[in-house]
């Protein structure tokens, strides 16, 4: 079967609190391959553009503010049936509603402070990957 990719951000309080190492333990433990990755920092207009979504979302202003505050870690992840997967290994966007022993139950503190994102979709996967990675910075099992 042919693999897909997703994409990650380790977000800033994961960061602030030491969490990567424990998070990136937890992404290969369940078989992701790490494809690409780097500590980055968002400019405002990034993030503006990055969550665009959500422009018309109450938490909007507050969301950029916090995803511009430190560094995160962006990484390109693959394995068969990538984006679903992954989901299911960082649970519910509410860290109060996530099952035990999801990524978000065990590092988030709060609804936005979430610990982790992963892409909703193949052709958001495609899209992130895009935005943070060139080719020559991806090593791919698939592509
Ligand atoms: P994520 O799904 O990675 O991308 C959108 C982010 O918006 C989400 O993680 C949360 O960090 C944030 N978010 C989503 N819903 C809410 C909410 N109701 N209140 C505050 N932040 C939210």
């Amino acid at each position: 079967m042919k693999g897909t990719k997703t994409l990650t951000i380790i977000k800033p309080g994961a960061i602030s609190n030491e969490y990567i190492g424990p998070i990136l333990a937890r992404v290969n433990s369940a078989g992701f391959h790490i494809a690409a990755m780097k500590l980055f920092k968002f400019t405002r207009t990034q993030a503006e553009n990055f969550y665009a979504i959500h422009r018309e979302r109450p938490f909007y202003a507050s969301l950029v503010e916090f995803m511009t505050s430190g560094p995160v870690v962006v990484a390109m992840l693959e394995k068969e049936n990538a984006v679903e997967d992954y989901r299911k290994l960082i649970g519910a966007t509410d860290p109060s509603k996530a099952e035990e022993g999801t990524i978000r139950k065990l590092y988030a503190e709060s609804i936005e402070r979430n610990a982790v994102h992963g892409s909703d979709s193949n052709e958001n996967a495609e899209i992130e990957c895009d935005f943070f990675f060139a080719k020559c910075e991806r090593f791919s099992n698939f592509e």
